[in-house]
């Protein structure tokens, strides 16, 4: 089995994905670092600017691919992965797809010191938000709220969500 959490930029998927696979002793993999090491480049940052969004989705999407056989793992996936319905694909494959939904308000207030490179535009990201949440609500097998909790908490309530599952 493998979980992959899915949701905005800055829904804490990176956290919860690290005190998940702590609390479950699983191993934990995110899906951005593994697409920066891939690029050779130092950050998404970096790969937007050098070599443009395309390049950032194809390498996504080899990485969600090779993530599709693997077991026993947490996946932080990155925000844009819902843009790609394949990708959604291999991580379902023998897996389940928890969304961490929290307000745009929430995403800005968390991310506001250092945000991605699609968050630069707040309008823009604002509406990437609004594009978006209709797909992460439907590849969801669960929805779990996070807006006002701590990391703690929202890891306690995927463990109870995922028995039901
Ligand atoms: C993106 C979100 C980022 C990263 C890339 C694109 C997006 O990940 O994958 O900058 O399209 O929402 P986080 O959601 O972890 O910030």
């Amino acid at each position: 089995m493998k979980i992959t959490l899915i949701g905005f930029m800055g829904a804490g998927k990176t956290s919860v994905a690290k005190l998940l696979a702590e609390k479950l002793s699983l191993e934990r993999i995110d899906m951005d670092q593994q697409i920066i090491q891939k690029s050779g480049r130092k950050s998404d940052q970096e790969i937007f600017e050098k070599d443009g969004e395309l390049v950032f989705r194809e390498l996504e999407m080899s990485v969600a691919k090779s993530l599709m056989n693997k077991n026993d793992v947490i996946i932080a996936a990155g925000g844009g992965l819902v843009m790609n319905k394949i990708n959604v694909d291999y991580l379902k494959h023998d897996g389940i797809i928890i969304y961490l939904k929290n307000s745009f308000a929430t995403s800005r207030e968390r991310i506001k010191h250092n945000p991605p490179p699609l968050f630069k535009n707040e309008q823009k990201a604002k509406e990437l938000y609004d594009i978006r949440l209709p797909l992460y609500t439907y590849y969801a097998d669960g929805i779990i709220e996070t807006d006002n909790k701590t990391v703690e908490e929202i890891s306690e309530e995927i463990i109870e969500k995922i028995k039901t599952l």
